[in-house]
């Protein structure tokens, strides 16, 4: 600037010594000289802004880097309105900056997933957040919900909450915003689900998740629901044993007629909960997965699992080696470390003998049941 003000008073000082032609021609290079002197200045200051603004969003990108890095749970960042970011002080070098997760709630509460699993993803400055469940296992008790859903978690794409929540049923009034932080952190693309076997008999559930997310996959475990009831009194039986056999507890004042008041034998009238689902939600949103075939076949159930809720088929028949001493399927968890993994000992326990009379009179009374639930769902399980 020093050199181009020094320039133009050498040109005066010659201007003053020519002709009349001359200074004229003097002038006119003066005056554009001039011009050239402010519009470059002027240029350089807003080069000077943008830089700053450049140099602003480096800076706030690497704050927020460093904060992911050090895995804190919030990232101080804060966001301008659009219409905010035109009237700032000329001197303040605010940036309009967009969230990089769904929501800012997310951003708050979020987290950090520490399973190696997402190490990679991790390092590249991607962080799980918690979503609601888009599927829900919602029964039927001892059909072979756990198992499905440890079979579901070796899928990359799913990511399940560990224990059964009770939202729907027990914990409604905390709210979705209580329930969405019961779930794990999932990636983009990564899908959320919940098992609690309860709903599907619940009265109130169907509408509550309905009002959730109509959109939301719904799967049931089924499975003989003689068996399944035998399963039921075994549990409970082994947390009360002064409890009295299963024949004395299945027929009222040791008649014919079968108790249904009781839960275990309640829950096998399965067509009667379904049709509330229904009301709902459409067919096509419901799996029913057989739980006798789960145990038998798992391979083919899990297949249909992934097909509904349209992931890749990853979970295969190298994921699975049968048991001889549980007598159950088991799970290879790794395809590079061989680690076999049973489900626990209250999964597959052995059942009390139970009178074949008493199981001959529950298969004839449900009977007509089984055959409904088979109309409705358009399918045989082969129960009678
Ligand atoms: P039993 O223990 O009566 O045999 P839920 O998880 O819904 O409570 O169901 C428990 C039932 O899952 C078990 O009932 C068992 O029959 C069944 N099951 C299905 N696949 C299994 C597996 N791979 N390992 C253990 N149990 C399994």
């Amino acid at each position: 600037m020093k050199k181009k003000l020094k320039y133009l008073y050498d040109e005066m000082m010659e201007l003053r010594r020519t002709s009349w032609a001359k200074k004229s021609l003097l002038i006119a290079s003066f005056v554009l000289i001039l011009l050239w002197i402010i519009f470059n200045d002027t240029f350089c200051a807003f080069g000077g802004l943008s830089r700053r603004i450049v140099l602003n969003r480096i800076r706030l990108a690497t704050h927020i880097h460093i904060e992911r890095a050090s895995a804190l749970r919030e990232v101080k960042v804060e966001e301008i309105p659009l219409d905010n970011f035109l009237h700032l002080q000329p001197n303040t070098t605010k940036v309009q900056v967009v969230s990089l997760l769904a929501n800012n709630a997310s951003l708050k509460d979020n987290t950090v997933d520490v399973s190696p699993k997402y190490k990679i993803l991790r390092q590249q400055g991607l962080i799980p957040s918690r979503q609601l469940p888009s599927a829900l296992i919602i029964g039927v008790k001892k059909g072979g919900t756990r198992a499905l859903l440890e079979f579901l978690r070796l899928h990359p794409d799913i990511r399940a909450a560990g224990s059964e929540i009770h939202f729907f049923d027990h914990h409604y009034s905390k709210g979705f915003h209580w329930y969405r932080h019961r779930m794990p952190p999932t990636l983009e693309g990564q899908l959320t689900m919940e098992k609690t076997p309860s709903y599907f008999v619940t009265p109130e559930v169907p509408r509550r998740v309905q009002h959730m997310n109509p959109g939301t996959k719904l799967i049931v475990v089924v499975r003989d629901p003689v068996t399944r009831a035998v399963s039921d009194y075994t549990q409970v039986k082994s947390k009360r044993p002064e409890l009295p056999k299963f024949e004395e507890r299945a027929f009222v004042n040791g008649s014919n007629i079968v108790d249904t008041n009781w839960a275990p034998l309640r829950i096998g009238v399965y067509a009667r909960y379904l049709e509330r689902w229904l009301q709902y939600f459409p067919l096509s949103q419901l799996l029913f997965v057989s739980g006798e075939r789960l145990i038998a076949d798992p391979v083919i159930e899990i297949t249909r699992v992934q097909d509904f809720l349209g992931l890749k088929r990853v979970i295969s028949e190298k994921h699975f080696y049968f048991n001889a001493t549980k007598g159950f399927p088991c799970l290879m968890k790794s395809e590079q470390k061989a680690i076999p993994h049973c489900l626990g000992k209250t999964k597959g326990r052995s059942h009390p003998y139970i009178d074949p009379m008493a199981i001959q009179r529950l298969k004839n009374f449900y009977r007509p049941f089984n055959q409904r639930f088979y109309q409705l769902t358009r399918m045989d399980f082969g129960w009678s």
